[in-house]
C-alpha cells in the first residue's frame, strides 16, 4: 500500500503512472540468473513463464523482495529479437515497466508528447483475466512499458504460472531509483524528454565540478515524478584526464542503458551483512574514509565500527542523512550494478560520497585496464 499522500500526488501525472511495476533484465541464461538474484540478493521467485506455460519464445522468471519485482528473461531461439539485444549489450535492463490506470491512454498520451512507440497497445490474457500493455522507447534500447491490470487475478502477468522458490529476505523494501547512462552531450536532452513525455521534474543537478576526481568525471541530473515515488538520475560522461566511468559503461554496453538499480533497505547493516555473507561483491572504500566520518556527517544512530566494518558510506544534507553501498558489476561486462540505500531523512543521492566512491570505481577500472 502506498501512503494516501503519495497516491494523491500521482494523480496529477499526465500518464497516470502509479509505480514501477517491475524491471525486466534480458540475460543469457535466465534460469541461472534467477538463482543468482535469489541466493545473493534474497529475492524470492514467485512466478515463471516459458514453454510449459504457453510462452513459446522466452523463458521468464519473476522475483520479488518487498515491493520490488525483477523479471529475468532469456530468448529461446537465436533469431529472437532479444537474442540480438543480449549479443550487443550482454545481460542488462530491457524494460522499466510502469503500472498505469489505462495502458492505451498512457501510450497515446506519451506518443502525443513525443515518445517513440515500441509496442502498440494490446491485450494479454489467460484463464486468470486480461491486462493491457504497450511500450515506448527511452534511452538506448531501453523500454518503458505501460501495464494496466484491470483486476487481473494471476500470480504476476498472463502466461506466468505460480512457481515459488523462496529466498532468504535481506530486508530490501522497494526500488529507490534507477540510473541511466547516456552519451556525452545527451543528458539534458533526456532530462527534457522525461519532463516533456513523462511529466517529470528536474530534482537535482550535479555538475562535473561536484563529482570529478583526479581522472574521471561525470554529470548527472535527477528526474522525478511529483510525488518522488519514481526517481531516475541520468548520467553523462564529462571530460577528465582519463576515461570516465560512464564512458567505460557505454563502451561495454554498446550504448546508453541502465547503470544501476538502487534498492531501499530499512536496516542497511542487516542487509549488507546478509548480502556479503551471500558473496555479493561490494566496492571497497579506504580506511581513511572513516577517520573523518563523524566530523563530516555528525552523530548517526548506527555504530561507526559496524558501518566501517561493512564499508557502508554515509552522507548528510539539510533534511537528514543516508547510508549507501554499491556492488561491483553483477556480470562480466563492467556495466550494471546495484546500490543498497537506507534513508534517514535525506532525499539526496550521496553527493558527499561521490569522491570516495568514484575513486573506488576508478581503482576497479584501472584493474580492468580501462582508466
Ligand atoms: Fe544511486
Amino acid at each position: 500500500m502506498m501512503p494516501i499522500g503519495v497516491q494523491n500526488a500521482m494523480d496529477d501525472n499526465p500518464l497516470k503512472l502509479r509505480q514501477i511495476h517491475h524491471i525486466e533484465l534480458l540475460v543469457g541464461n535466465a534460469r541461472q540468473a534467477a538463482d543468482f538474484y535469489r541466493r545473493s540478493f534474497g529475492f524470492s521467485q514467485f512466478a515463471y513463464a516459458g514453454l510449459e506455460t504457453g510462452q513459446r519464445e522466452m523463458a521468464s522468471y519473476a522475483l520479488r523482495q518487498g515491493t520490488s519485482r525483477l523479471v529475468l528473461s532469456t530468448p529461446l531461439t537465436p533469431d529472437h529479437e532479444a537474442s540480438s539485444h543480449i549479443a550487443r549489450h550482454g545481460d542488462g535492463v530491457r524494460d522499466i515497466a510502469f503500472q498505469v490506470d489505462d495502458a492505451e491512454r498512457a501510450f497515446e498520451e506519451a506518443v502525443r508528447r513525443g515518445a517513440q512507440p515500441a509496442v502498440a497497445p494490446h491485450e494479454e490474457s489467460d484463464e486468470c483475466g486480461a491486462v493491457r500493455r504497450a511500450a515506448i522507447h527511452t534511452y538506448g534500447d531501453t523500454l518503458h512499458s505501460f501495464i494496466s491490470l484491470h483486476g487481473y487475478a494471476g500470480p504476476f502477468l498472463p502466461r506466468f504460472a505460480e512457481r515459488s522458490v523462496p529466498g532468504e529476505d535481506a530486508g530490501l523494501l522497494r526500488i529507490d531509483h534507477v540510473v541511466g547512462n547516456v552519451e556525452l552531450g545527451k543528458m539534458n536532452e533526456w532530462a527534457r524528454w522525461y519532463t516533456e513525455v513523462l511529466g517529470f521534474k528536474r530534482y537535482i543537478t550535479f555538475e562535473d565540478k561536484d563529482i570529478s576526481t583526479e581522472y574521471s568525471a561525470l554529470m548527472s541530473i535527477v528526474m522525478s515524478d511529483n510525488s518522488f515515488a519514481i526517481k531516475f538520475p541520468i548520467n553523462e560522461p564529462a571530460r577528465g584526464r582519463r576515461k570516465s566511468q560512464i564512458q567505460e559503461y557505454l563502451d561495454y554496453y554498446g550504448g546508453p542503458g541502465v547503470q544501476h538499480i538502487a534498492l531501499l533497505s530499512a536496516d542497511i547493516t542487516r542487509t549488507v551483512t546478509t548480502l556479503s555473507n551471500n558473496g555479493v561483491p561490494f566496492l571497497a572504500v579506504p580506511e581513511s574514509y572513516y577517520a573523518t566520518l563523524v566530523d563530516r556527517v555528525g552523530r548517526i544512530d548506527e555504530a561507526v565500527d559496524s558501518i566501517r566494518g561493512l564499508g557502508v558510506l554515509v552522507d548528510r544534507d539539510e533534511e537528514g542523512y543516508l547510508l549507501q553501498l554499491f556492488t561491483k558489476p553483477v556480470q562480466d561486462r563492467p556495466t550494471l550494478f546495484f546500490e543498497v540505500i537506507q534513508r534517514k531523512g535525506s532525499r539526496g543521492f550521496g553527493k558527499g560520497n561521490f569522491r570516495a566512491l568514484f575513486e573506488a570505481i576508478e581503482r576497479e577500472q584501472a584493474l580492468r585496464g580501462n582508466l
